[in-house]
């Protein structure tokens, strides 16, 4: 990836100096690449362009990854559809000029009050993951005079090889129908009058570097689709979920995304059915860092300490999942190495984003916490009433603002006193 390269000594962002960004914006702030993000999502757009079973594919962002504006409205201008979990994503891609037809809601909690949004935008299908959120679907479908388009999302009980916290495609796991309840669950569905069985979905797990389980699954979902054929109920597309992986450190290597997608696309080949995919972390977690700057240097009795300005609440991924994320400095300098671990300001020894880790630095150095770009900002919290950090969209010599730092009145705004 060459978004963020070191260029006369000072890393960049496309052709801006985060020295520049880091000025002009301040500090901690979310650092994106407009090229990037496109690159990513053309890349899945190449595979299926090139198969014969790629023919009218619908690449659907997992809003979750990265919810801004800007960034769903790139995407949505590149063609993309959008894989939403609540109302508000829904109404985010709408905001953002997504293209109902290309949105799919995924989630086990679909309130009654987010299946009437959806169902009155006209979104492209309902992924079910209960017997009963299908009966509500079908009450407020009937409701509203409308037949829902529906998934169901079956669980191939296939182990991704992942960290457990983002493993979902196992037994024990909250998410989707077991799949030997499946069949069952699709005939009660064709049976509902307000619901339009249409595909069929499963989502595995997250960060997968390997692929083979991805095949796996699709065994799994096809051997199905040929029983429901057999019954009479067709399916029209398969939805494959998210979950490729991202290289996050040196000794990772990232399986391109035609290495991912052409077994799949192979075994799909003939069968006349559309292909949906939810890929998130793929899409942005490489494209964005996190711009921080040393506060201190402390030299604790067993570690030495880089108290930097962002926190486990701008990046909660190393203290809830232990993830790693590279840190390396801005500008870098001669001088002492040291192990660090970086830590923030929060009052929480979780509070870190990254531990012993070798650095040449003084106060006042930038550091880039990098493939900060998917559950980053997402996932940030406001703990110890800290306001978000800023978001810069750069694009070649451009940088544009496309969130501004929250101020800390916004974060009280809600609040009020007893009389
Ligand atoms: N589709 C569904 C139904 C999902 O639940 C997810 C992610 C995706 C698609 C997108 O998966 P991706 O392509 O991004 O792997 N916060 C965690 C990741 C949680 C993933 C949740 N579901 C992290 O920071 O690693």
């Amino acid at each position: 990836m060459t978004a963020f390269t070191l260029q006369n000594g000072t890393l960049h962002a496309e052709s801006v100096a985060l020295t520049h960004v880091a000025e002009q914006f301040g500090t901690p702030a979310y650092v994106y690449s407009r090229s990037a993000l496109t690159a990513a999502l053309q890349e899945f757009h190449d595979v299926l362009n090139a198969h014969p079973a790629g023919a009218g594919a619908l690449v659907c962002f997992a809003v979750k990854a990265n919810s801004n504006l800007a960034i769903l409205n790139l995407f949505a201008r590149q063609g993309a559809g959008f894989d939403i979990v609540s109302g508000g994503e829904l109404q985010r891609v709408l905001a953002a000029g997504a293209d109902p037809q290309k949105i799919v809601f995924s989630g086990v909690g679909k309130t009654a009050e987010e299946m009437r949004q959806a169902l009155e935008a006209g979104i492209f299908c309902f992924n079910i993951e209960s017997i009963p959120e299908l009966d509500r679907l079908n009450d407020i479908a009937g409701e509203l005079g409308k037949k829902a388009p529906v998934s169901l999302r079956v669980n191939p009980n296939v182990d991704p090889k992942t960290h457990p916290y983002i493993s979902t495609g196992l037994k024990a796991a909250k998410f989707g129908v077991a799949y030997d309840d499946a069949l069952a669950l699709y005939r009660r569905a064709a049976g509902l009058a307000n619901i339009a069985v249409t595909g069929i979905d499963c989502h595995i797990g997250s960060q997968l570097l390997d692929p083979s389980p991805f095949i796996e699954a699709l065994d799994r979902i096809l051997a199905l689709v040929d029983q429901l054929a057999a019954e009479g109920i067709r399916i029209h597309h398969v939805d494959l979920g998210g979950g490729l992986g991202i290289k996050y450190r040196a000794d990772q290597v990232q399986p391109t995304v035609a290495a991912y997608l052409n077994p799949l696309l192979d075994k799909l080949k003939g069968r006349g059915l559309k292909v949906v995919l939810e890929p998130g972390r793929r899409l942005v977690g490489n494209a964005g860092l996190l711009l921080t700057r040393i506060e201190y240097l402390k030299a604790g009795e067993e570690k030495n300490f880089a108290i930097i300005d962002a926190a486990m609440n701008d990046l909660m991924r190393p203290a809830l999942y232990e993830a790693w994320h590279d840190i390396v400095p801005v500008t870098p300098r001669p001088g002492v190495t040291q192990d660090y671990d970086v830590v923030g300001p929060v009052c929480e020894t979780g509070d870190f984003l990254g531990q012993a880790r070798p650095l040449t630095v003084q106060p006042g150095d930038l550091l880039a916490v990098m493939s900060a770009g998917a559950y980053g900002m997402a996932m940030a919290s406001n703990y110890n009433t800290r306001p978000r950090a800023a978001e810069i969209m750069v694009d070649g010599t451009q940088v544009h603002l496309i969130r501004a730092r929250e101020s800390v009145e916004q974060l009280y705004a809600g609040e009020k006193l007893l009389p």
